[in-house]
């Protein structure tokens, strides 16, 4: 029996394409080892034709004319390259600012934002191309298999899915012998690496391999943005990011465009040291993983944000507001990009920034980045009341006494009444 019908039999959810009804599939290609086999294997084992597709996050130092040729030399009908850096950046990266987004405490969410963007397009591609199945290179193991299907089948119930790496029971090893026994070139670069990596304008990630041994540091080829900390210059350096309504608009002074922005940042903060986490992840299909993230942009403007939003924030609203951030990192993590509280947390996210205008100057220093000035025409700060000693305007100090009796009323009879409790005993 051939592989693809074993796989038919077994097939569980009911997008899964069964081979018969396979015609042309969309392929997500990336232009590495997986996508690369996987373009030659859909076409030997299910018969079917294929059209690429390469989208372009602003993932450093790819090269998207070679990534196209490949795809043709491999025998795809159309390789599609789509920039859609700008969409990304503001439908995608901004809310995520807005939100402060960060899941596990650590992770700006680059790689679980680029995903939905990436199978929107893919559905759109899909349908332009007259594909009834669109294909992946995830494997069973991670979530992002879960956020490319789950966007597909919500934008196209009629579409299939493959996902090769799932059921196809090559290792690496195995792989490559596939690659040289049917010509696909093999290069070295990312693909000597032990380590699998994804990146955009809003950060980079290398999980595997050496990674996977938590009782080890990481190994210095790791890292590929960010200067190791011990080697940034000896002298701080200050950046200034100024923000309208939440949206960062200008750095140094100087309004940029988002992408233009972010890529500005993310030099600065990585000739810096900045935004290098070592995180252990809580994955949603249950495993615990090792990521080892380069993220130097999302450091310098999540940490400006938050500060900002401190500022113009009351004390309610700063208390409540990173409760919802939680809840808008985890059903984006979880790849639930069109999940109906995801909009309508974003309403709250948006309706909160309408009053984040604002400039915060953050200190750049071997891997530190620390907000060091703050200024905001929406600030409920008002340095005459903040000072010592002086009372005026809408500030007594007069009334503190009074306040202090009724606010801490209940706290102090609920205290006595324990206290009698115990010595009456
Ligand atoms: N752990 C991160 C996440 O789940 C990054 C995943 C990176 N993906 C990859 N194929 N290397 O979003």
């Amino acid at each position: 029996m051939a592989e693809v019908e074993r796989r038919a039999l077994t097939k569980t959810a009911s997008y899964e394409a069964i081979p018969g009804e396979v015609g042309r599939v969309l392929l997500l290609y990336s232009g590495g080892l997986d996508t690369s086999v996987m373009l030659k294997w859909i076409q030997d084992e299910y018969d079917a034709e294929v059209v690429a597709l390469t989208v372009n996050l602003g993932q450093p130092g790819e090269d998207f004319d070679v990534v196209r040729g490949k795809a043709l030399d491999l025998g795809a009908l159309e390789c599609f390259v789509v920039d859609a850096r700008e969409e990304f950046a503001n439908d995608y990266v901004l809310p995520a600012i807005k939100a402060n987004a960060l899941y596990g405490g650590g992770y700006p969410l680059f790689t679980a934002l680029g995903r939905p963007l990436i199978a929107k397009i893919a559905v759109e591609k899909a349908r332009e191309a007259g594909c009834d199945t669109v294909a992946h290179g995830c494997t069973g193991k991670g979530n992002d298999q879960v956020r490319i299907e789950s966007t597909v089948v919500a934008l196209d119930p009629g579409l299939k899915i493959i996902a090769p790496v799932r059921g196809w029971q090559m290792g690496r090893e195995e792989e490559i012998q596939y690659a040289r026994e049917h010509g696909i070139p093999v290069k070295g670069g990312s693909e000597s690496v032990p380590y699998s990596i994804d990146d955009n304008i809003w950060g980079r990630s290398s999980e595997g391999g050496p990674i996977e041994d938590i009782e080890e540091p990481p190994h210095d080829d790791v890292f590929n943005l960010v200067t190791k900390p011990q080697d940034a210059p000896d002298e701080p350096e200050d950046v200034e990011v100024e923000f309208e309504q939440g949206r960062p608009v200008a750095l140094n002074g100087e309004r940029l465009g988002l992408v233009e922005l972010l890529e500005r940042a993310g030099e600065l903060g990585a000739k810096h040291g900045v935004g290098i986490v070592d995180h252990i992840e809580d994955r949603i299909v249950g495993l615990k993983v090792r990521d080892l993230y380069e993220v130097p942009a999302a450091e310098i403007i999540l940490t400006a944000h938050k500060e900002l939003e401190k500022l113009v924030g009351t004390i309610h609203q700063n208390n409540f507001k990173p409760t919802l951030d939680n809840q808008w990192a985890f059903l984006v993590y979880a790849g639930l990009w069109y999940e109906p509280l995801l909009s309508d947390l974003g309403a709250y996210m948006d309706a909160v920034n309408q009053q984040v205008t604002g400039k915060i100057t953050i200190r750049l220093y071997k891997g530190r980045a620390t907000a060091v000035a703050r200024s905001s025409p929406n600030a409920l700060y008002d340095a005459a009341l903040a000072g010592f000693g002086e009372s005026g305007g809408l500030f007594s100090q007069q009334a503190s006494p009074g306040f202090i009796e009724l606010w801490s009323l209940q706290s102090r009879m609920a205290y006595a009444i324990r206290n009698r409790v115990k010595e009456d005993k």
